[in-house]
């Protein structure tokens, strides 16, 4: 039965690395025989000014129709000034809510040839494989009251509203738990349980979740203190459980400990395993359009989606492989260049992966 894979380009390089992805699925169409019909659909900036809204309803029917969806990334400069509710991250975050993709999967994996483009020294980060748990779909992102009001005499106020139900916490930390079972076992929540009452239940919820799974371990650190033991030693962490404004912060700390944010995949799956795969890096508005963006984490979201929504593991590991064989072979985007090693063009490093798929 064929399976319907929906891509979103969006905006900045979102079009450049997604077409380097399509370019892997079509690989794997013919050469694994998988029976994929790739369609596309407009999302943030691009969808705005074609349609006047960064989500049109034609690109929620397609998305809701299709077993997975990759998506390149939203915004730019050029919508910034627009209201909020207009702006291409919004159609990022409906997208996210309105298919109930709560569980944002981020690995952060250091590939070994990548060990010297890290900012920290390599012995901190080799080997380097930590697995961010992110809630997407709640937290002060999608909390209400917000916005912005008038105080008397005039001064205006902005406000935003933490707010988690336990179900929200249940569900997510579930998810963590059932991850770091097949890894090291070890889950670490992280919150700001000291201040925020939100992070006081999120701990006692995820503590009531964790006797389930009594053979993870479970402990629990402040948010301050994470980032800073992020930077610090992060090979002592496993799986990290967090929020949705929390992950979103550490997973780009996260990101750079691997080298370059252009290396790292992620996944958003709903309650059935559906799900959107996309890079975690935005869409650099101030490289689009030169041909120098890295398309791997694009590509690594291609071999997520195969792993979590195709459920063809195998397929995953030869494309994981593949990317692995490209940079062995030296071959480096502008992100991770390095003196001594190929520089190549976006279109170049997806070409190089199909080659390499091919042994
Ligand atoms: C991410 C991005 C988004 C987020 C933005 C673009 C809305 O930073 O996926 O990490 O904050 O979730
Ligand atoms: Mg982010």
């Amino acid at each position: 039965m064929n399976k319907r894979i929906v891509v979103l380009a969006g905006d900045g390089i979102g079009s450049e690395i997604t077409a380097e992805a399509v370019k892997v699925l079509q690989a794997l169409q013919v050469q694994w025989a998988l029976d994929l019909v790739i369609e596309s659909g407009l999302i943030g900036g691009a969808a705005y000014e074609a349609t006047g809204t960064p989500l049109p309803e034609q690109t929620l029917a397609l998305a809701q129709a299709a077993d997975a969806i990759l998506l390149g990334a939203v915004g730019g400069p050029k919508w910034e000034g627009l209201e909020i509710h207009l702006r291409p991250e919004k159609g990022l975050l409906g997208i996210r809510s309105a298919l109930g993709l709560f569980a944002n999967l981020r690995p952060a994996i250091l590939y070994p040839q990548l060990v010297e483009a890290s900012t920290l020294k390599p012995e901190l980060v080799a080997d380097l494989d930590l697995m961010i748990v992110r809630e997407l779909t709640g937290g002060i992102y999608f909390g209400q009251p917000r916005g912005i009001r008038c105080l008397e005499g005039g001064e205006r106020e902005g406000f935003n509203t933490l707010v988690y139900r336990e179900s929200e916490i249940r569900r997510i930390a579930r998810v963590a738990f059932t991850i770091a079972m097949k890894r090291n076992r070890r889950v670490c929540s992280i919150d700001k349980a000291n201040v925020l009452e939100a992070s006081e239940l999120w701990r006692e919820v995820v503590a009531e979740e964790a006797k389930e799974f009594p053979e993870v371990k479970l402990s629990h650190m402040y948010v301050d203190n994470a980032a800073m033991q992020l930077v610090r030693a992060p090979k002592q962490f496993d799986v990290i459980l967090t929020t949705n404004m929390f992950g979103d912060i550490l997973s780009d700390c996260a990101a750079m400990l691997t080298g370059s944010i252009g290396m790292l995949p992620s996944a958003s799956l709903d309650e059935k395993g559906k799900g959107m795969y996309e890079p975690i890096h935005g869409s650099a508005p101030d490289i689009a359009g030169q041909g120098v963006a890295n398309p791997l984490a694009t590509i690594l979201s291609v071999a997520m989606m195969l792993r979590y929504s195709l459920h063809e593991p195998d397929h995953a590991l030869r494309l994981e492989k593949a990317v692995g064989t490209v940079l062995d072979q030296g071959l480096r985007t502008a992100d991770i260049y390095a003196p001594g090693t190929v520089r190549v063009s976006t279109k170049e490093m997806g070409d190089a992966v199909v080659t390499a798929l091919k042994d």
